[in-house]
């Protein structure tokens, strides 16, 4: 279990080209980050794991890929422009504005509570507090040439609102019978009022979400299933340790405004066990709301029992920034070898931004380079994500790999050239540190 501080992994992100601020030469703007060479790389290793389990794997869940920008009467008719709201409180010198329920150290959108707790509360500056309200988190823009009111538009807070809106086009294009899902991977905005925790809470981030049409009887049975599922798929398919996980169950106080029942399973972050993926009853909500603005029927008709009814969701959400956060903390270790620190990134190989590094053992030795080019060739061909490393010397080039995760060096030396060694490698294994010697024609197999 990995106990490290947030500092170091913001620290290792940066160093190693995993994640950067955003506009860094500009000072940087709050709540937005880029993804670097090996940050996009672990990024979309975590997207396509997560696409494989949810939809590849499932013969009725369908992909889609909405706009970001939708008709604004859909976040009118899903609550969003009325009801995403956090609780907001401001220092009456500073002016400065602060979450509510993160000052009063409690999950809850509750005005009256947190005005209560709040009460004899100073802001972190020691001024004193003004009035608890809401505050709306839609980002907004305007369409085409003029400003106003008419031209408001919304960048999405969540990618389901586009799901709800293609269900009846999903339905009918794939032949698609309950229960059926929609799944989407995209970008989302939110005006945080106070983003945080280095990827942990920001302005734009990116979700997975899957909605699943059910019938309204199967809610509780298909709800634990697809706890079930986050959670297996967390410690199955990325390896996180179970002991830095655990079930969040939200109060009707928590609740998003859509949701019947919401469980989310928490992660050890360096600040403590928070948010990071959730299953919610979304019950008839959205579909039903959409009925109402849009005038469009959306009800179910079950050719076997004849009946026709609103479907019911559950849906299942994880970021895809806080899922990379969990999976390096997770990963996160420093260990002593031979009397020195290492740090090692103990991830998956299947997540791993580069599978393995080649190296010749001397960089100005050429038929070394040049056996260890063919070897790269070879490999690169068949990973794709391959690192050529000739860079320092050998022991340096094993702890570079080792904090990037790269589960396998392999080092062609003077023993590959001639001899009873001829055309073996010595491949060394990040975890355990040790080092074999494998026959080029058997690299493949033994790296996969
Ligand atoms: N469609 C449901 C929905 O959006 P949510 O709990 O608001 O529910 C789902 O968000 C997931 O998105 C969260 O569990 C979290 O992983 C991620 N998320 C939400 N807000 C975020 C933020 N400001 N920064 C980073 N990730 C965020």
């Amino acid at each position: 279990m990995s106990d490290v501080s947030l500092e170091t992994i913001v620290s290792l992100a940066k160093r190693r080209g995993f994640v950067f601020q955003a506009s860094e030469i500009y000072g940087g703007l709050g709540g937005f980050y880029d993804y670097g060479p090996l940050g996009v790389e672990l990024v979309n290793n975590l997207k396509q794991e997560w696409w494989k389990a949810m939809v590849r794997e499932h013969d009725n869940i369908f992909g889609v890929d909405g706009a970001i920008i939708q008709n604004p009467k859909l976040w009118e008719a899903s609550g969003h422009v009325a009801g995403f709201t956090d609780p907001l409180v401001e220092d009456t010198v500073t002016h400065k504005r602060y979450r509510a329920d993160h000052l009063a150290g409690v999950d809850s959108n509750d005005l009256e509570e947190l005005t209560r707790l709040l009460k004899d509360k100073k802001s972190p500056d020691g001024n004193p507090l003004g009035p608890v309200r809401t505050f709306n988190m839609m980002m907004k823009t305007f369409i085409g040439p003029v400003e106003d009111t008419e031209s408001i538009a919304y960048l999405r807070p969540e990618t389901a609102g586009s799901i709800f809106t293609n269900y009846e086009n999903v339905r009918e294009t794939m032949r698609a019978k309950l229960p059926f899902g929609i799944a989407q991977i995209g970008k989302a905005f939110r005006n945080e009022i106070s983003p945080r925790d280095f990827i942990f809470r920001v302005r734009e981030l990116e979700q997975m979400e899957m909605q699943y049409f059910i019938r309204p009887e199967t809610q509780e049975k298909t709800y634990e299933e697809w706890r079930e599922f986050a959670w297996k798929f967390l410690v199955e398919r990325l390896g996180i340790d179970e002991e830095n996980l655990q079930w969040h169950e939200h109060d009707e106080n928590e609740r998003a405004h859509y949701a019947a029942a919401a469980h989310d399973i928490y992660f050890k972050y360096p600040q403590g066990f928070k948010e990071l993926w959730g299953t919610h009853n979304r019950t008839d909500y959205d579909l039903g709301a959409h009925m109402k603005v849009s005038g469009k029927d959306l009800q179910y008709f079950d050719d076997a029992t004849r009946e026709r009814f609103t479907p019911y969701v559950i849906e299942s959400s994880v970021g895809v920034g806080r899922m990379l956060m969990a999976v390096l903390v997770d990963a996160y270790h420093e260990e002593e070898v031979n009397g020195e620190k290492r740090v090692v990134l103990k991830l998956k190989p299947s997540l791993a931004p580069y599978r393995v590094a080649v190296s010749p053992l001397l960089k100005n030795k050429p038929e070394l380079v040049a056996k260890a080019h063919e070897v790269y060739a070879t490999l690169k061909k068949e990973f794709g994500n391959v690192m050529w490393d000739d860079n320092g010397n050998i022991g340096k080039r094993y702890r570079r790999q080792d904090e990037i995760g790269t589960p396998y060096c392999v080092v062609i030396d003077f023993d590959t050239l001639e001899g009873d060694t001829k055309d073996t490698v010595t491949v060394r294994n990040r975890d355990t540190t040790e080092q074999k010697r494998v026959a080029i024609d058997q690299l493949i197999k033994e790296l996969n």
